[in-house]
């Protein structure tokens, strides 16, 4: 067996990398969650050949200052963690001080960012994790940062990644969850060339689920809250999407009491009950058992 040896740094590096850095979605959602982190108002990402050849996220956050840019880009290099006393009360989305450096170090990458009190920004270029010179640059307050070529230099890795449409579905569904988890933060998001998403930031639950699951999906939706010592919880339910009715165990003109089964209906290979929102009659009763239903159609009215 050979020798037991520390492996040498840059190897270290890649290896670290691959468990940050899986695939484009990866890199999405790690430079997202920095400019959610910075206090963006605005996420713009925009990819290329499923984020592979090109993935550029722009943010209008704190940005950098000149002097810590190259640092942000070491390992361990974090602003929002000094001691371990810190780990017990994190209120951001990262704190490894990993995910730059790990990025960096299978790709090449452009960043260039400005804060708020300085009138000129910064830009700095780095390839397979190796820092060019920080120069000055004019650009808006925010961080702009352009990851090309990801795992140009670890040819194994590139070699499993899946078809561009695949990678960039992957991208667009963290979109998806991020934009929904963040209401009051405007998303857009390009892929090659077209927009496929774009959210207002108005702060409503309800915009982001419009702007995010469409208009269909949005309008079956009825929003529910409900409040438990300290904690409270808000959200939306839907009707299951598509399913086949089994039952409907009321009639037209039956009272009903709040909470009771109206229609029940196999979707997703689950029973899922239809309950009365609130006390009331049935009026009109559209399906019957064995009925195929969509999210949207009509079930049961009420009055
Ligand atoms: N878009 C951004 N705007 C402002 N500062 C940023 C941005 N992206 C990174 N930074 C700064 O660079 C530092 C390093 O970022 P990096 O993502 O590597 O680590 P982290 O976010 O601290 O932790 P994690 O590895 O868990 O994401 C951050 O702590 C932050 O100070
Ligand atoms: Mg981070």
């Amino acid at each position: 067996m050979p020798n037991i040896q520390v492996l040498d740094p840059h190897v270290a590096n890649l290896i670290a990398a691959g468990e940050v850095v899986e695939r484009p979605a990866s890199v999405a959602k790690e430079l997202m969650e920095n400019a959610i982190d910075a206090g963006a108002s605005t996420v713009t990402v925009e990819i290329n050949h499923g984020g592979l050849t090109f993935l550029r996220v722009t943010d209008d956050g704190k940005g950098i200052p000149a002097d810590q840019l190259k640092t942000a880009f070491l390992r361990h290099a974090t602003s929002k963690l000094r001691t371990e006393y810190d780990l017990e009360a994190i209120g951001t989305l990262g704190f490894r001080g990993e995910a730059l450096a790990a990025i960096a170090a299978v790709s090449r990458i452009e960043a260039l960012t400005r804060t708020a009190d300085s009138e000129l920004g910064a830009s700095l270029a780095l390839e397979g994790g190796t820092p060019g010179p920080v120069e000055e640059a004019g650009c808006p307050r925010g961080t702009t940062l352009v990851v090309r070529d990801l795992f140009f230099n670890t040819p194994a890795r590139l070699k499993f990644m899946r078809r561009d449409s695949a990678e960039t579905a992957a991208v667009a569904g963290l979109m998806q969850h991020l934009a929904l988890s963040h209401p009051d933060v405007s998303f857009r998001f390009t892929k090659d060339g077209t927009e496929s998403l774009h959210t207002p930031g108005d702060g409503k639950p309800a915009s982001a689920v419009y702007a995010a699951l469409g208009r269909d999906f949005a309008k079956g939706l009825v929003p529910v809250e409900g409040r438990g010592g300290e904690i409270a919880v808000s959200g939306f339910i839907t009707a299951p999407l598509q399913g086949t009715v089994l039952d409907v165990p009321v009639k037209a003109g039956q009272a009903v009491k709040a909470g009771q089964v109206l229609v029940v209906i196999e979707a997703m290979k689950m029973e899922n009950e239809v309950v009365a929102p609130a006390d009331g009659t049935v009026g009109s009763v559209s399906v019957q058992k064995g009925d195929a239903v969509a999210a949207g159609d009509p079930l049961v009215t009420l009055q």
